[in-house]
């Protein structure tokens, strides 16, 4: 892929942050994710790419806009996988929390799994620790491993855990052991990357959380070089038959990160909408609006933070669709 497509890319989610933005606090997560999914889509229609999209908003009669199948892009080569979490964190950005980004992977048409929206138990590290940690192993062996990784004493290794009920085991196993956990509300994508970053916070992210999540935090770690294993977790005989039509045949299968994401000419792109582990939040000034968006591109291996101030009275495509960046 074009090197030029990540900053193309770069647009897209930027659009999608600012259109979320406005709703932080104000308790509608549908609007925050509507207006990032119509910003999102309005954007692709000028990116010079033919994309699918694999990982979206849903199946076709689930979303209006960016389900599973729908082209996306000018029609034009690369043909590329798309996949989109628009607003990555609702709940976040509804109560105003931390955590929040829009984000999308894109890699060569047929290498990114399409995982199903289920639950997928996962297990993310940064590149010192490629190897070292596995889903099945015992959580204190993974600590230790990582502690051995990053020269640090287990009471110095930070893990990131979704706070469910699901989690209690895992929770006690990283306490008996003698490490830290930042337990977070919603939005295991960024912190799943930010296990990549030395000076993030996190070192180790695990737990069961979406799949989509998943595939689109393995895109990034395939970027940077880092680990991730999955495996998905169908709840019902619906959910293993969506995963037998998604061409999953074994559903209980371990997935490597090669799995996940078959190609190595992977692109990721997500811009913050509040702060979190990974990026600073969308912030306002007089009729301007600051971004910040990470950009990587696995093929190149650069990885590029872009800070953006935006005009929010020059958005000529905003108006014309009627997606508002102010709330008066
Ligand atoms: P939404 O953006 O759809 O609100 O999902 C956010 C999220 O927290 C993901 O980051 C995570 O993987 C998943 O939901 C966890 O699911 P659940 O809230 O059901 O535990």
């Amino acid at each position: 892929m074009e090197r030029e497509l990540a900053l193309e890319f770069a647009r897209v989610t930027e659009a999608a942050a600012l259109a979320a933005a406005r709703w932080v606090g104000r308790g509608n997560k549908e609007a925050a994710d509507d207006a990032a999914v119509t910003a999102m889509r309005v954007m692709f229609d000028t990116v010079s790419i033919d994309g699918v999209v694999v990982i979206g908003e849903g199946e076709m009669d689930e979303a209006p806009m960016l389900y599973i199948g729908e082209r996306v892009g000018l029609g034009v080569l690369p043909r590329v996988d798309i996949a989109v979490d628009p607003l990555e964190g609702t709940i976040i950005v509804s109560k105003g929390l931390t955590g929040a980004i829009a984000v999308l992977a894109s890699a060569p048409q047929g290498s990114l799994l399409h995982a199903p929206d289920m639950y997928m138990d996962k297990i993310a590290v940064g590149p010192e620790c490629k190897g070292r940690v596995f889903l099945d192993a015992p959580v204190k062996e993974n600590l230790r491993q990582v502690a051995k990784a990053l020269e640090k004493s287990m009471s110095e290794i930070t893990v990131v855990i979704l706070d469910r009920e699901r989690h209690q085991g895992i929770i006690e196993e990283v306490r008996s052991a003698g490490s830290r956990i930042r337990l977070i509300t919603d939005g295991d994508v960024s912190p799943g990357v930010a296990t990549a970053y030395p000076d993030s916070g996190v070192d180790i992210l695990m737990g069961i959380g979406g799949a989509p999540e998943g595939v689109i935090t393995a895109a990034a770690l395939k970027c940077l070089e880092g680990d991730f294993q999955a495996r998905l977790i169908p709840e019902n005989d619906n959910e293993i038959q969506r995963c037998l039509e998604m061409g999953i045949k074994d559903t209980h299968q371990l997935l490597t990160i090669d799995e996940l994401v078959k190609s190595d000419d992977v692109i990721f792109v997500a811009t913050g909408i509040t702060d979190s582990f990974l990026l600073k939040g969308v912030r306002y000034l007089q009729g301007h609006a600051i971004t910040q968006t990470i950009v990587m591109r696995s093929k190149s291996g650069t990885i590029r933070f872009i800070e953006a101030n935006h005009h929010l009275g020059k958005k000529p495509l905003f108006s014309d669709h009627r997606i508002q960046l102010r709330m008066d």
